[in-house]
């Protein structure tokens, strides 16, 4: 949500609430003022009926100042409160406390009125407002004042007219003061919410920012990291380029010598067989620098549907003299069968290699180190486990980049599990090496997609 969607939300809704709250105000000042009028047409209903009997009293006779003036003491309270009475055939208005007065809106109101004493007591018509200059007038304060209206017929059948009028000063000045109130509430509310409001968009803001730095940040060191491993790719693979160009010369010398002595030793068994080994080795050598050269020129490897468990089998048996020499365990896990692999068995057995040879310079004498082929989610997966001296999780998530190695110079070149990696990519597969879970150790897998699944690069 847009910052400045949010601010003009909470606006809105401070407006709204305001706008209520006043609206709230205005409807409760109407109320009251409805119920002073109906206050002061109680006290005229009062004061015409004691009027009616005081005229019945007399015999029906126009009453007489001072007792009208008694009467109406009872209700007047001078500078609040005034009582008028409109007699039949009389002009103007005659005020309890001597005189008369002209308002022409309350006569009027008192002719048309129907409050009449004989009709059941009812607040409708039977108040009025009266203005300032009106109230003024009657010598109430010159603010609005509120009339009671009352009426009577006498005995002889003349309608008599009362009013009492109160200035509602006191009233208009409280509902002034809370009208005040609401806006000043709402105008502090509003503004703190206001205030908070925008100091928690400006740290969201603010966060927001520093999160986008963070995010370009990571972005660019990502890239470096890329940059950095393309690069040591790419002298990776000037390196075998060179490495496999230098190896053949002597490679063919060797094959041609072995080839030369083969025939004359075919007496001596033993010499044969050892002769058979350089050959089948330097073919071996042979193969899998014509497949790193194909890799290294951006070919695909030549895939063929293979075992797994033969592929396991032949890597452990590559290494098992090397394993021998420093006295370390190393054996194929006996597991069911796993559906077949599309590979370069040759590579695939070279990056198997890679991983048990790891695991070997990781264990001392008497240690052990397990292949085992497993079925995991549709895919086969090759684990190399060892009890060795274990990897950090650090050194774990560098495993695989070029160059990178924790063996003595001269011990490890930091190549085996970079090439290792290649080899599985092109294979569309995954390596992993991790700490084994729960043991002492470290486990290496690669996983790859069985014939089913299998998807060649594009
Ligand atoms: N099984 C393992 N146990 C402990 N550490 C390992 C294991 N496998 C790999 N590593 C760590 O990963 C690093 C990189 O391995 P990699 O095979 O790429 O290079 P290397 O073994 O050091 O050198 P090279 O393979 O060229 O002889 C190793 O130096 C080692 O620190
Ligand atoms: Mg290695």
């Amino acid at each position: 949500v847009h910052p400045s969607s949010i601010v003009a939300s909470i606006v809105a809704c401070i407006v709204a609430l305001g706008a209520a709250a006043y609206w709230d105000e205005g409807r409760e000042a109407s109320a009251s003022l409805a119920d002073f009028g109906r206050e002061q047409a109680t006290l005229a209903r009062e004061l015409a009926s004691a009027l009616r009997a005081r005229l019945a009293a007399s015999g029906g006779s126009e009453l007489g100042a001072p007792p009208l003036g008694e009467t109406f003491s009872s209700i007047e309270q001078p500078g609040e409160m005034v009582a008028l009475l409109r007699a039949p055939r009389a002009d103007g208005l005659a005020l309890g406390a001597g005189g008369t007065r002209r308002i022409p809106s309350l006569e009027a109101a008192l002719d048309g009125a129907r409050c009449g004493l004989e009709a059941p007591q009812s607040a409708a018509g039977c108040s009025l407002q009266l203005s300032h200059g009106e109230s003024a007038a009657l010598g109430l304060p010159p603010r609005m004042g509120m009339a009671g209206l009352a009426t009577f017929e006498a005995s002889d059948g003349n309608r008599w007219k009362v009013a009492v009028v109160a200035g509602a000063a006191r009233e208009r000045d409280r509902e002034r003061r809370a009208a005040a109130r609401v806006v000043l509430s709402f105008l502090v509310s509003s503004g703190l919410v206001l205030a908070f409001g925008m100091l928690a968009l400006r740290k969201q803001r603010r966060e927001l920012v520093l999160a986008g730095e963070l995010a370009v940040a990571d972005a660019v060191r990502a890239r470096d990291e890329r940059l950095v491993r393309a690069d040591k790719l790419a002298t990776l693979g000037a390196l075998a380029t060179g490495i496999a160009h230098e190896v053949s010369t002597p490679l063919g010398v060797i094959v041609g010598r072995a080839e030369q002595l083969a025939p004359k030793v075919v007496e001596d068994a033993r010499s044969a067989r050892a002769v058979a080994a350089i050959l089948e080795q330097t073919t071996r050598i042979e193969e899998i620098i014509r497949a790193f050269l194909t890799l290294a020129r951006g070919g695909t490897p030549s895939l063929e549907h293979t075992d797994p468990r033969d592929l396991a089998n032949a890597a452990v048996e590559l290494v098992r003299h090397r394993f021998t020499e420093v006295g370390v365990h190393v054996s194929t896990v006996p597991g069911s069968a796993a559906p077949a692999v599309a590979c370069d068995h040759r590579l695939l057995e070279q990056a198997l290699v890679n991983l048990l040879l790891n695991a070997c310079d990781a264990c001392s004498p008497g240690g052990h180190v397990t292949l085992e082929v497993r079925v995991e989610d549709d895919l086969v997966a090759f684990v190399v486990t060892d009890d060795g001296t274990g990897i950090s999780p650090e050194a774990a998530a560098r495993a695989t980049e070029p160059f990178f190695t924790t063996k003595p110079e001269g011990k490890g070149t930091g190549l085996g599990l970079a090439i290792s990696r290649e080899i599985v990519l092109h294979h569309r597969g995954t390596l992993e090496v991790a700490p084994r879970r729960g043991a002492r150790g470290t486990e290496a897998r690669i996983v790859l997609h069985p014939v089913s699944s299998f998807a060649p690069a594009p």
